[in-house]
């Protein structure tokens, strides 16, 4: 058996100018929210990733007409059929699981598999689940198919407190109720900016929509949605991740399309390390070349808390403080799994108990790493341009459900970074 890997040969500095994509995930909450409208819909700013591949193909097993024009996609669901998703796409991506919400509020009847994603410890649907009851939905699990069916006759507004502010059920529950009969309130809901993007789809779809951003969504359910045209956020992930990679290696970078509020808690934390950067517009100078970075300590929280999202590329950076980093993950608390795949490049990280500890400055060298997850890829990426030698890193598909081109925008940087096949 042989797999791609990406290689880089670390120690090039890089300079010049690099666009942000659409936030991924944005996108992924955006495509299934498209089902809603009884009328073409087009989403700008798509990034090129695996995830919208698979989120493309289960549109299509909805009989939607579907067209991606460069980063356009356009998407006519004035055919579709309300067919059980059950395909392996399903499992490709955690988010395919926005079809519930979707599908629900549309036809009040959804059949489809437990979604797929990141292995970052238990990642449960619990909270999606109750809210859907709260609206009026009955819901079984097929233990043989691995499927959940959800029906409601009438789904009716409801007043829902989310016992942990999350993400994906925030999203999930408000796909749901801007058809429902009535008013629908979702209190402790969570407030990434993602979710305000959907919530602005969703209005220009027709929907009634009041206090995204804060912890308390109040939707008005319609009877119709109809078409809209939408431009995604820069993902501010992708965004981080590049910050990290310019502090770390860059000698001028500019990084472009980015929202820099989105970034305050990352921004914050550089700054201590002593990272220097200026705001300008919609762009972020970095100027890199720092003597010494000082060691930090970061917790992730929910947004505007530290992303846990970043949590991890943010590690392979603090190697290179010198002294003891502590990195405590409040939201996913194993994920950790980078931190053996940066210590074969020569890290010394300890991992506790949700958290890990970076003892730094350590001198990275290349080796064969393997992406475990998305942002472990980011991680190593980071680590891989800043080691001496070559890193080749393994399980390149998690690279690539998130990031739109990023070996491409590296090496239009400067980075030295290529593709190719290796025995396993
Ligand atoms: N949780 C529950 N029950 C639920 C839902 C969540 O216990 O019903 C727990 C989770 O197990 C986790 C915490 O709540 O411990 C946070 O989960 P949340 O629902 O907020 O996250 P998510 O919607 O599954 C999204 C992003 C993740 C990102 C998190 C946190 C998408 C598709 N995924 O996941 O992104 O880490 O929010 O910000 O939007 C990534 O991009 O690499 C990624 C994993």
């Amino acid at each position: 058996m042989s797999q791609e890997v990406i290689a880089i040969e670390g120690g090039h500095k890089l300079k010049g100018t690099v666009r942000i994509s659409g936030a991924k995930n944005a996108t992924v909450a955006l495509i299934p929210a498209i089902v809603l409208a009884e009328e073409p819909v087009e989403i700008m700013g798509v990034p090129e990733i695996s995830d919208v591949d698979a989120l493309m193909v289960l549109l299509k097993e909805l009989n939607c007409e579907v067209e991606l024009e460069e980063d356009t996609l356009k998407v006519n669901p004035e055919t579709m059929i309300n067919t059980p998703l059950v395909s392996d796409a399903v499992d490709k991506l955690r988010a395919s699981y926005y079809f519930m919400g979707a599908l629900l509020g549309k036809y009040g009847d959804v059949t489809i598999k437990m979604p797929g994603g990141c292995y970052l410890g238990p990642r449960p649907i619990d909270l999606h689940l109750k809210g859907f009851e709260a609206l009026g939905a009955t819901i079984t699990y097929d233990e043989n198919m691995g499927s959940y069916h959800l029906h409601a006759d009438h789904l009716k507004g409801n007043r829902i407190y989310l016992d942990f502010a999350s993400v994906g059920a925030t999203i999930n529950i408000m796909l749901a109720a801007v058809r429902a009969d009535g008013k629908t309130t979702i209190e402790n809901a969570a407030k990434e900016p993602e979710i305000i993007d959907v919530a602005n789809l969703l209005t220009k779809m027709g929907a009634k929509i009041r206090g995204v951003g804060t912890d308390t969504i109040v939707i008005e359910g319609v009877d119709y949605m109809g078409g809209a045209v939408h431009e995604i956020i820069p993902d501010r992930i992708e965004a981080g991740t590049f910050l990290i990679i310019a502090a770390a290696m860059g000698n001028m970078v500019l990084i472009q399309n980015v929202i820099p509020q989105h970034l305050d808690a990352l921004l914050s934390k550089l700054r201590e390390m002593g990272v220097v950067f200026e705001i300008i517009g919609d762009t972020i100078l970095v100027y890199g070349n720092i003597e010494h970075l000082k060691p930090i300590e970061i917790k992730t929280q929910i947004y505007p808390g530290f992303a846990t999202d970043l949590q991890q590329p943010l590690t392979a950076f603090l190697t290179q403080a010198e002294g003891q980093s502590k990195v405590t993950d409040t939201i996913y608390t194993a994920r950790f799994k980078h931190c053996a795949e940066l210590n074969k490049m020569g890290a010394n990280i300890e991992v506790g108990d949700a958290c890990c500890y970076v003892n730094g400055k350590t001198d990275l060298h290349g080796t064969r790493v393997n992406a475990t997850d998305l942002r472990c890829g980011a991680a190593l990426v980071v680590a891989g341009l800043m080691a001496d030698g070559v890193t080749e890193i393994g399980n390149v598909y998690h690279i690539d459900r998130g990031y739109d081109n990023i070996d491409r925008k590296l090496i239009a940087l400067g980075a030295q970074i290529s593709r190719y096949e290796v025995d396993d």
